[in-house]
């Protein structure tokens, strides 16, 4: 159903952005992979159906190089993947008012420029979608991660805004909410900070992260025409992390324990 399909992925040199590009790649789709910098797209090498290029997501330049590469490759875009962002821990006090404006300008700033280059390309697609890569953190905020927090609940705004405004042109634009996945971004936590690692595990119900490839797939229904009337929705893949309050223990406290730890 998807076969020769065209889209453009950001983030795509790893965890969820390349996960997407390789599985859209599998479903017959061709796929633009862009990410900040070449030497990390080099797995897309000898790959069928990617092509790589190097763009900075918060430069307005780079999103017109893009949207100029992706037409001159394919002529229009049936679908982007609007993925790329980084983390911006650190609570008040502590984080500066310029490491703010570096998070919002990659995972704000970023998708906006990423929607109005694309725009003209979209509307020569087929069946065109965006989908939009947002965060647990989008539906629900934690402390020490203001700056992150508020750049992903302004993509669910960004989603929800513009699924009014371009659905009358028949495009489509849907946000992910990842739970918890193992990439780039979050890989190192299970070494560097145990703790926490498997506290947040134990938030999870199904207990355990998810693999990028789980995200991708969520991304790939949301672009597809399978999902032809999902439009403005801010979809969780979370394992069902941020449906609890949190306030009370789980009925059976075993079921909330990792094994080893002693916890119940
Ligand atoms: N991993 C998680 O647990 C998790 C949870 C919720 C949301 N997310 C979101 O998922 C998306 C993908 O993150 P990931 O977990 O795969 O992390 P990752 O670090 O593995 O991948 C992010 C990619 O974005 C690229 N990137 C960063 N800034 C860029 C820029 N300015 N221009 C171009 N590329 C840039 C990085 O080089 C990297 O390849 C992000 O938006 C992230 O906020 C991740």
């Amino acid at each position: 159903m998807n076969e020769g399909r065209s889209a453009l992925v950001t983030g795509a040199a790893s965890g969820i952005g390349r996960a997407t590009a390789e599985r859209l790649a599998r479903s017959g789709w061709r796929v633009l992979a862009v990410d900040r910098d070449i030497d990390k797209l080099a797995w897309t090498e000898g790959s069928t159906g990617i092509a790589a290029m190097a763009a900075d997501v918060a430069s307005e330049a780079d999103n017109a190089r893009m949207a100029a590469e992706a037409e001159a490759r394919f002529g229009g875009l049936d679908a982007a993947v609007l993925n790329a962002g980084i983390t911006g821990g650190g609570s008040i006090d502590e984080l500066s008012f310029a490491d703010f404006q570096k998070v919002i300008a990659v995972n704000l700033f970023g998708p906006v420029l990423g929607v109005k280059a694309v725009l003209p390309l979209l509307r020569k697609g087929r069946n065109p979608a965006i989908a939009i890569t947002s965060s647990t953190m989008g539906i629900a905020g934690d402390s020490g991660n203001w700056a992150y927090g508020t750049s992903k609940h302004a993509l669910i705004g960004l989603v929800r805004s513009l699924s009014r405004e371009l659905g009358w042109e028949g495009i489509r634009i849907n946000a992910l909410c990842p739970g918890p996945t193992r990439t780039g971004m979050t890989g190192a936590m299970e070494t560097i900070a145990p703790a926490h690692y498997d506290l947040l595990t134990r938030q999870v119900p199904l207990q355990r992260w998810a693999d990028p490839d789980e995200m991708a797939s969520v991304i790939e229904f949301l672009i597809s025409p399978a999902a032809s009337y999902v439009n403005g929705h801010a979809m969780v893949a979370d394992g069902g992390a941020v449906v609890g309050t949190g306030l009370l223990l789980p009925a059976s406290g075993a079921a909330r324990a990792i094994p080893g730890d002693g916890a119940t």
